[in-house]
């Protein structure tokens, strides 16, 4: 099984992280599109072109699947990516939104989805989660998290003050769904932040959970080969790759 992944920058690697641990693919093709992330202040039309492009790249490849790891992509831009393609494209967000199906049985239970501004005035995963028959969903677009995280602001003061401005005048979620690659680089935190109560939702294991379920997954690959490709400075990609995922 040889897998495209692709997201806007560096942030999908948190998704690459969670096919690593479950050894589901042979090969692991990484697609950032660094030279004009982030998306998720753009447009829907300039999220759908980029996001056709990058099925382009990808045709360079033979692959089985492409899995979009933005959040910001996977709102908005399925449909046409699959359209575009010769192999299935799938998202986080209708993979996010079954994981919470499958681990929140309380349909009136408190729900809260952060994502960038893009994914957020979607609405993607308060449409997804309403035909699940959720009624109690919250969102909030936490664009200052993403920097913070890329400046590998991962605690402290900083953090805590920017956690307040967005979150002291909501009630407590029973479910917070992680919806941009990045926030997952965050789950102490906002672990911490929430309580233990709140149940954090992750794309990447949102996805593991969606492909295992849906695929017939008969091998595991200790070793997969991993390709990193990256629209500007594939270098600091793959260094950041290092790092992120010790390979
Ligand atoms: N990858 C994006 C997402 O998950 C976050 C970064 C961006 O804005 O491009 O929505």
């Amino acid at each position: 099984m040889k897998v495209g992944v692709f997201d806007s920058g560096i942030g999908g690697l948190t998704v690459v992280k969670s096919l690593l641990e479950h050894q589901l693919f042979e090969e692991i093709i990484y697609f950032g599109d660094t030279a004009r992330v982030p998306y998720g202040t753009k447009d829907k039309n300039t999220i759908i072109r980029y996001a056709i492009e990058a099925i382009e790249f990808f045709k360079n490849f033979e692959l089985d699947m492409i899995i979009v790891a933005c959040n910001t992509v996977s709102a908005y831009a399925l449909d046409e990516m699959n359209e575009s393609a010769s192999c299935p494209v799938i998202g986080v967000v209708e993979a996010g939104v079954l994981a919470t199906a499958n681990s929140v049985k309380d349909k009136n239970a408190n729900i809260l989805i952060i994502g960038t501004n893009a994914t957020i005035n979607s609405k993607a995963y308060e449409d997804a989660l309403q035909l699940q028959n959720f009624s109690n969903l919250h969102a909030k677009a936490t664009p200052l998290l993403v920097p913070l995280v890329e400046e590998e602001i991962l605690s402290g003061d900083i953090l805590n003050a920017t956690l307040k401005h967005y979150f002291a005048e909501l009630k407590k979620p029973q479910a917070l769904i992680l919806g941009c690659t990045h926030f997952p680089l965050l789950t102490k935190e906002l672990q911490e932040y929430f309580g233990k109560e709140t149940q954090l939702i992750h794309s990447g294991d949102a996805i593991v959970e969606y492909l295992q379920n849906k695929f017939d997954f008969y091998k595991q690959y200790k070793n997969p080969r991993l390709k990193f490709f990256a629209s500007e400075n594939p270098e600091a990609l793959r260094s950041i790759a290092k790092k992120w995922l010790d390979v």
